[in-house]
């Protein structure tokens, strides 16, 4: 694929990680982009670099439209090294660009890299720098979801470089939006925030509003991974999303997730589930030897009741349901009920592993349950009749 130009002189120069299948844990089964802007202006800048080892993709399409002697900004919105792993290598090749980030960036940098003899331009927000027949402007997004977190805005053509915000872990042949299955788009979306972007619904909160003050007009959402948004109609699609799943509401639905030994969870769990159906409240059921942990997050976004149901293995939690719990732990779910169930052989308790961790979220809870053995009838209807006290 070429350079391609998504505005006059702006050009997609990043790359596509087609056999990505896994992002530190995320499963990528749509693989991943690493999108890399070009601006030839009077200065030349180019957004962002992309994983390393994809860094000669990403050179060429820059080579094929200038000479890196030309380069005089490179902008680095964000130091994880999806974006900035081959910064090192475009700054051997233009050693005289500066760099362009925020203070935290500096400092992630050099962490990151050997850094010596590099000069930069140190930005916050509202920070601008003009480029020739451009002014970028900048937007600090700390702890969205790094503390270097930025983006940049391009004034003149209403465009707005988001880096991972609005991104989505898809590599399609389509570069935009309208070019794509938008279910698929919105469903990536959808994944990227509730696995990256999940604990950091308040700088979500933040950043769209600190973009509402700055009075920023935006035709185009360029992030860094996936498809680009583009007009009207789609820009508001991934901004009012966002700004939902930034605000915890939820649609009310009920996500149940469990493992099972020898069927025993698995009983309670789809007691459990009936429950919910019975009362006409949207559930799911997610088995977790047959889930990765990231698919199951997606559904945690608009959900309120959340029961998590796990076997006992040598006196712990079955592992995956540990592995689960401490995933969604981390991404710190809010406004959630939860229920904590499970079976046991000989030694009880478990369950309180799951009910500690509701409790740390600051959920609201009901007593956990747990059966010995095999759930006969009368445990299926105790089941039933605590999971009736969450939705009372
Ligand atoms: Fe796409 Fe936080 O890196």
């Amino acid at each position: 694929m070429k350079a391609v130009e998504i505005k006059k002189d702006i050009w997609w120069v990043g790359v596509k990680d087609w056999n990505l299948t896994e992002f530190h844990g995320y499963s990528t089964p749509r693989g991943s982009t690493y999108n890399s802007y070009l601006l030839i202006d009077d200065k030349i800048t180019l957004v962002d670099g992309v994983k390393h080892y994809m860094s000669d993709e990403n050179i060429c399409r820059i080579k094929s439209l200038i000479d890196f002697s030309k380069l005089e900004y490179v902008v680095v919105n964000h130091v994880e090294m999806d974006h900035s792993g081959n910064i090192p290598v475009i700054m051997k090749l233009a050693p005289q660009a500066k760099i362009v980030t925020n203070a935290m960036g500096k400092r992630a940098l050099e962490d990151h890299f050997d850094t010596e003899g590099w000069e930069y331009v140190i930005v916050k927000t509202g920070d601008t720098l003009n480029i020739g027949k451009r002014t970028l402007e900048f937007v600090t997004t700390p702890m969205l979801h790094w503390p270097d977190s930025m983006m940049t805005y391009v004034k003149e053509d209403k465009l707005l470089l988001s880096n991972d915000g609005f991104g989505q872990h898809y590599a399609t042949d389509a570069l935009f939006v309208k070019e794509a299955p938008f279910d698929v788009v919105m469903r990536e979306a959808q994944s990227y925030y509730a696995n990256i972007l999940f604990p950091y619904g308040a700088q979500a909160e933040k950043a769209l509003s600190t973009a509402g003050d700055l009075g920023l007009e935006i035709d185009m959402i360029a992030p860094s991974h996936g498809c680009i948004w583009s007009g009207e109609k789609e820009v508001n699609a991934i901004l009012s999303a966002y700004a939902k799943w930034a605000s915890g509401e939820t649609a009310g639905k009920a996500v149940i997730v469990y493992d099972t030994m020898w069927g025993a969870t698995a009983t309670l769990a789809e007691a459990v589930m009936s429950v919910f159906q019975d009362a006409g409240i949207p559930v799911i059921k997610h088995c977790l030897s047959n889930k990765n942990v990231s698919e199951v997050m997606v559904d945690f976004l608009d959900a309120k009741y959340i029961c998590i149901g796990s076997p006992t293995l040598n006196n712990e939690l079955f592992p995956r349901v540990a592995g689960f719990v401490t995933y969604m732990k981390g991404l710190a779910p809010k406004n959630k009920k939860g229920f904590a169930f499970g079976s046991y052989g000989w030694k009880p308790g478990v369950v309180n592993n799951i009910q500690n961790v509701f409790e740390a979220l600051g959920w609201e809870t009901i007593l956990p349950f747990e059966e010995k053995y095999t759930p006969k009838c009368d445990a299926v209807e105790k089941i039933k009749e605590r999971v009736k006290e969450m939705i009372a």
